[in-house]
């Protein structure tokens, strides 16, 4: 069973950018967390993060002919924004978790609007970089049902 973990603009500076908000693990720390989480669980967890909505865009779709099972997906700022990652997602038609490290339900009011969260097969919010590990869980258990 192949996953695909994808993380969107700005989460190369983990560990880095806004500490209090996001914690101290890096993009590294977090891939490696869900890689694990992945391998515990019997599956594969192949990774991508991209600062271009394009190329989010283009490695959703190829997720697809690749054979990937199901999709974590932590599209940061464009989340919000994003009707392009929102039709990627949907044409790809694979089941995906979204996925956000800080609580973005507590946080300014245009981070309170996802493009992405009544397509996916569930969400996680506020559990800080737990919550990639959580989602891989709870993307499996989701597969396993289907
Ligand atoms: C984020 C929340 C988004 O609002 C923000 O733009 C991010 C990170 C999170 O993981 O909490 O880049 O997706």
């Amino acid at each position: 069973m192949k996953l695909l973990l994808i993380n969107g603009p700005n989460l190369n500076l983990l560990g880095t950018r806004e500490p209090a908000t996001y914690g101290h693990s890096t993009l590294a720390d977090v891939e490696r967390l869900a890689a694990a989480e992945a391998a515990r669980l019997g599956a594969e967890l192949a990774v991508f993060q991209s600062n271009h909505e394009g190329a989010l865009v283009d490695r959703i779709q190829a997720a697809r002919a690749e054979g990937v099972a199901g999709i974590v997906i932590n599209a940061g700022a464009y989340t919000h924004t994003s009707v392009a990652l929102r039709d990627a997602l949907a044409g790809a038609a694979l089941p995906f978790v979204e996925i956000h490290i800080s609580n973005v339900h507590a946080r300014e009011a245009f981070r309170h609007r996802s493009h992405l969260s009544d397509l996916a097969a569930g969400v996680i919010v506020g559990f800080g970089v737990d919550g990639y590990r959580l989602a891989v869980q709870g993307l499996l258990a989701k597969l396993a049902t289907r």
